[in-house]
């Protein structure tokens, strides 16, 4: 039992009680001029006074920042108004999932030309520009269960992926909307029972499924999240075609993977999938951290989550697998515009740092931010449409242990992570510690 503040209520991760703006903010370096448009972060952020039971669950809350040519025209934060901020339960009384009282904490995407805040097993809620919420879409009522939080854009269509998983066959359904934001395709992909998937993997032929241990627990509704680590329950990764629902399945080492950070095809069309892998001890823990009880306090402390990489090669049935890095990683990220292709940078981020990997010499540059700091997702914009992987910068809300120390919104050249950001925008108050961000140039919208 937590018998003090639980984790997600303290510290870097406590959440804030308003709703502000501020404009012209201070800079301190110099912000490239391309740079122009949105960086918008979402995150768990409870009402104050109230204990949601997990920092999963809480009401998601928008952080924006918009530079202009150099600029930090303003920076402004919103809770997603769902009903669910207004007290609806997300089971409606006869179980169903009541899919518009989603907590829409999880990530932010722009596409085709709208803007989303997303949570897995929930409708997208859509946003304006100025981060007010407009409401939940269900795509014209094409989209019938929830959505993940991790769509994947495929660079050479446009077109988003995306899936929903649930806890009543057919536990897994596969979408995809055309790049102007029409569902066209939607079907069940059959999987072995009611997992908890929060990310997947396009390549240029293949969706990639994480069929992994983590399974619902009927015994655990109304207590936080209700899945739990099966030992049981064989670990596989899935190759699917984009229109078949066929799928070719590998098992693998029981593990758990929250984020993918890119998967692709090599030459001789294996498939290479690049994740933050986490062992059972290391899920244990953790999820006992989103659950509210401090690392401090845990008997097993095993936090370390870090950069794995398996080969499923479909011509011959096998899978392998090896750790790429034994640094602790989480949230990792890539240029979008390798999605599903071949990649040579990663980069994530390690508690108090920003990391860079090389695939093919490991890790190659990690920025400190000290103690006390944590450094949330950091997401790659290019410097120019033409410019090549790593040619850009990287966004990252750095966060504080000191609840009255502000928050910055850093800006790194990717090429020299190693170096001082070029830019570091003042945000006028603490950012708690979130989840997904995205950049949205002007020209998007
Ligand atoms: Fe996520």
């Amino acid at each position: 039992m937590i018998e003090q503040t639980p984790s997600y209520l303290t510290g870097h991760l406590a959440p804030v009680s308003d709703e502000i703006e501020a404009v012209g903010l201070p800079v301190v370096g110099a912000l490239p001029p391309e740079l122009t448009g949105r960086y918008f972060r979402n995150g768990p952020n409870p009402l104050p006074g109230e204990d949601p039971g997990s920092w999963f669950t809480g009401h998601g809350m928008l952080h924006g920042v918009r530079l202009d040519r150099g600029r930090a025209e303003w920076y402004r934060n919103r809770w997603v108004r769902s009903t669910r901020l207004e007290g609806a339960s997300y089971r409606r009384a006869d179980g169903t999932l009541d899919m518009a009282a989603s907590a829409a904490n999880t990530s932010v995407i722009e596409h085709g030309g709208k803007i989303f805040a997303l949570m897995e097993t929930s409708h997208p809620f859509e946003l304006t520009p100025e981060l007010d919420t407009i409401g939940p879409c269900d795509f014209g009522g094409r989209l019938t269960t929830g959505m993940t939080a991790h769509p994947k854009e495929d660079p050479a269509t446009g077109e988003l992926h995306l899936f929903d998983y649930g806890v009543r066959p057919p536990f897994l359904t596969y979408h995809r909307l055309t790049a102007a934001g029409e569902l066209t395709t939607s079907f069940p992909v059959e999987v072995g029972g009611p997992t908890m998937m929060h990310d997947f993997a396009i390549t240029a032929n293949h969706v990639v499924w994480l069929d992994l241990p983590v399974v619902f627990d009927r015994e655990l509704v109304g207590r936080g999240m209700p899945y739990q680590w099966s030992d049981h329950y064989t670990a596989r990764i899935g190759l699917m075609g984009k229109d078949e629902p066929t799928v070719r399945w590998f098992d693998i080492e029981p593990c758990y993977v929250f984020h993918v950070g890119n998967a692709r095809e090599d030459e001789q069309g294996r498939v290479v999938l690049d994740a933050i892998r986490y062992s059972r001890d290391a899920w244990f823990s953790t999820w006992s951290w989103i659950g509210g009880v401090p690392l401090a306090e845990q008997a097993a402390r095993r936090s370390v989550s870090n950069l794995h990489r398996w080969i499923l090669d479909p011509a011959t049935g096998t899978v392998t697998e090896r750790e790429l890095d034994d640094g602790n990683a989480e949230f990792p990220t890539v240029d979008d515009r390798r999605v599903g292709l071949p990649n040579r940078y990663l980069y994530a981020v390690d508690d108090h740092a920003i990391v860079k990997y090389d695939s093919e010499r490991g890790r190659i540059a990690r920025h400190e931010l000290g103690e006390g700091r944590h450094a949330g997702e950091a997401v790659f914009v290019p410097a120019a449409e033409d410019a090549g992987e790593d040619e850009g910068w990287l966004l990252s809300i750095v966060t504080h242990d000191d609840p009255a120390v502000a928050s910055e919104l850093l800006v790194h050249d990717a090429t020299d992570l190693a170096a001082k950001p070029v830019a570091a925008v003042r945000l006028p108050r603490r950012v708690p510690a979130g989840f997904h961000g995205t950049w949205i140039p002007d020209e998007a919208l």
